[in-house]
């Protein structure tokens, strides 16, 4: 069974709400398919060195947005969901392992401003 998981970047910063800024944030692949069962990434590509750190959302067609992780400094785990932060390199990868039909939907990035 092929699943459309879709990943769409979204520029805001997570600061006094959903506040847009100057930061730039580039995710990809836009969309991708996979096979159920298959491993997935996204990455996330940011311009801000300073920023305190990210958050990984799953857009949810009823509940809205759900936080999947939040990211300063090292990586994160939870169930089939993985998530690493490169300052260096200034990027952010979220993995996807066993990708289920449950999976499908916009993944988002937001850099939480300094
Ligand atoms: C997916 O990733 C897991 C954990 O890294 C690995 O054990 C598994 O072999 C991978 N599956 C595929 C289909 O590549």
């Amino acid at each position: 069974m092929e699943k459309s998981l879709g990943a769409s970047f979204l520029i805001f910063c997570l600061h006094l709400g959903w506040v847009s800024c100057q930061q730039k944030v580039e995710q990809s692949p836009p969309t991708q398919s996979v096979q159920e069962g298959e491993n997935t990434t996204f990455s996330c590509h940011y311009s801000d060195s300073a920023s305190k750190g990210l958050q990984w959302f799953k857009k949810h067609h009823e509940k809205g947005l759900i936080s999947l992780f939040y990211i300063a400094s090292e990586g994160k785990q939870k169930g089939r969901l993985r998530s690493t932060i490169n300052r260096k390199e200034l990027l952010s990868s979220l993995y996807i392992t066993d990708s289920q039909p449950e999976d499908s939907g916009t993944y988002l990035c937001a850099v939480e401003p300094q």
